[in-house]
């Protein structure tokens, strides 16, 4: 009854509010498709019967309803990248955190408002590695009668950036976890779920865009890959960055875009080339002396008036280790001034956090086969997260259930020492499970300054908060030094994110206000690292009044 009442009040309200708003209904019947994107037939989870899966379009205001039915043979979630979810934690989606996973057979409706966000989003599965083949776009648009703060495009097409395995990808995650090792890297890259023409057994199974001369179209590029930041470009065109991460920016003139797994890039593109065929293409940005999948994928930008039968004109794409070009773009870009929306100044919780790979014991009586015989594991400050199994994060902390979670997750890491010199990081190689959470008073401001560290080796982690956008202060490169680099701040116009590349052997330093109850889970967003660990989450106690208070789980979450 008092659930019904609170449903009711909550209806009521948000139509008073916003009488435009609707509510967008889809449905995800999740099961095997067989695909065949390189040289042979493979069965993979999708939704729909499509790869990438369906794209969700609503105006910002609206309430979206995903019914997902679990037809496949997996356990599965599905999270909606970048969505804020205000007093709906309990439609976020990462398994374990916000919900037990949907068990086969069974489903679970995903329902939600999505205000004051704007642009290219996106979901994806987030349990295991399914994420590969369960993802698709989540395109919100303005409310009705306002419209974008640029010129309205001609047409618009999202590009997903996918990342292909010939083999099972959870077979090839379960087999890291068994052995300790790296996991296998991948076979291609896609774009809207097609490799492209320089892949063997490539017939016909590149996207392509069809365009006709003079007019602007918008491209919503989306990195769903595993693994790999990727960097993006079009022959012999120029684009206009206007949005990333839903938010809108400065418009930003490049001819080169990289986009980290977990961002997306909104951009502008004037088809005012000569007339005739030019590749999109997208290939790693690699910033750690590992083995990695170093193969382009590609579609076609084709004008629709021309008549050549030559072969599109491929640009010539940044080398895979370019990191002073990706950090320009990264660095470069700013809030749209006209949008901006006002910096907290005044912090409540300082937080250092060093963020990189390490290494866990193998454990008795096993063998291991990562460096040192050890396993790879991976840590912000040194503290390795692991799931829980039995319960949800979130169920455990709104039903007061203990054991699942610690709260005593670190302000800074357990030790001081050079973080970005190869040789001190040796040192302190070493790390542990554990399931440290940070809790947060209601409207808290956070900062937190996430430092790489050489540990192994320094690598660009790009690091995802759930349920917020934080406002990018500052990068750079080496150790973060709080006298020198407090001055480099952007109070001003800083870009809003969900996800932040770090720059490789480099900090960054973001901020946020912590005004949405529940746990959201912070991670790299590379899936190999979060296997490793490299997460954590924050616990955020309800406000004062009932529009702070997170309402009572759905009926129909599923039960562990
Ligand atoms: Cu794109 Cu934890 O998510």
């Amino acid at each position: 009854m008092a659930r019904a009442m609170w449903i009711l009040v909550c209806t009521f309200a948000m139509h008073a509010f916003a009488a435009s708003a609707k509510v967008v209904n889809h449905t995800f019947r999740v099961g095997n498709l067989t695909v065949q994107p390189l040289c042979e037939e493979r069965v993979v989870v999708a939704v729909n019967g499509q790869l990438p899966g369906p794209t969700i379009r609503v105006n910002e205001g609206d309430t979206l309803v995903v019914l997902v039915i679990n037809e496949s043979p997996y356990n599965l979630t599905i999270h909606w990248h970048g969505i804020f979810q205000k007093l709906s934690g309990w439609a976020d989606g990462p398994s374990y955190v916000t919900q037990c996973p949907i068990l086969p057979g069974n489903n679970y409706t995903y329902r939600f408002n999505i205000t004051k966000q704007e642009g290219t989003l996106w979901w994806h599965a987030h349990v295991s590695w399914l994420r590969a083949t369960v993802y698709g776009a989540l395109i919100i648009h303005p409310r009705a009668g306002r419209s974008y703060p640029f010129v309205k495009p001609h047409k618009e097409f999202p590009l997903i950036l996918g990342e292909w395995w010939n083999a099972n990808v959870v077979d090839v995650e379960n087999e890291a976890n068994l052995t300790g090792a790296a996991p296998n890297i991948s076979d291609a890259y896609t774009i809207n779920g097609r490799p492209g023409d320089l892949y063997p057994c490539a017939n016909n199974n590149t996207y392509k865009i069809t365009v006709t001369q003079g007019k602007t179209y918008m491209l919503r590029i989306i990195n769903a890959a595993l693994n790999n930041e990727l960097f993006f470009k079009i022959a012999g065109h120029n684009l206009t960055v206007v949005g990333i991460d839903a938010t809108y920016t400065e418009p930003y003139i490049t001819d080169v875009v990289v986009v980290a797994p977990g961002q997306t890039t909104d951009v502008l593109l004037v088809a005012n080339g000569p007339t005739g065929s030019y590749y999109i293409a997208a290939r790693p940005y690699a910033s750690a002396p590992i083995l990695f999948d170093n193969t382009t994928t590609t579609a076609i930008l084709h004008y629709n008036n021309s008549t050549s039968v030559a072969a599109p004109l491929m640009p010539v794409l940044p080398a895979f280790n370019d990191t002073p070009t990706a950090h320009r773009f990264y660095s470069n870009l700013t809030a749209l001034r006209s949008w901006t929306h006002k910096v907290p100044l005044d912090v409540d919780e300082h937080m250092f956090i060093t963020v990189g790979l390490g290494l866990e014991p193998c454990g008795v009586n096993a063998t291991c086969a990562g460096p040192s015989g050890m396993r790879f594991a991976a840590s912000m400050n040194n503290a390795s997260f692991r799931l829980p199994t039995t319960l949800s994060m979130l169920q455990a902390h709104f039903s007061g259930v203990q054991g699942i979670f610690t709260d005593d997750f670190p302000d800074t890491p357990p030790l001081v020492f050079d973080y970005t010199n190869a040789n001190a990081s040796q040192l302190v190689s070493t790390t542990l499970k554990s399931t440290r959470v940070k809790r947060l008073a209601y409207n808290s401001t956070v900062e937190m300054v996430f430092q790489n560290t050489a540990i192994l080796s320094v690598e660009n982690h790009p690091i995802h908060l759930h349920g917020f956008n934080f406002f990018v202060l500052a990068q750079g490169f080496g150790n973060y030094d709080n006298a020198t680099h407090r001055s480099m701040f952007n109070l001003v116009n800083p870009q809003l994110r969900n996800t932040i590349a770090v720059p490789v052997g480099g900090w960054a330093v973001v901020r946020f206000i912590a005004n949405n109850p529940g746990v959201w889970l912070m991670h790299c967003h590379l899936d190999v690292h979060l296997s490793w660990g490299l997460s954590t989450a924050f616990v955020i106690d309800n406000g004062p009044t009932v529009s702070s208070t997170l309402p009572p789980p759905p009926l129909d979450l599923p039960r562990c």
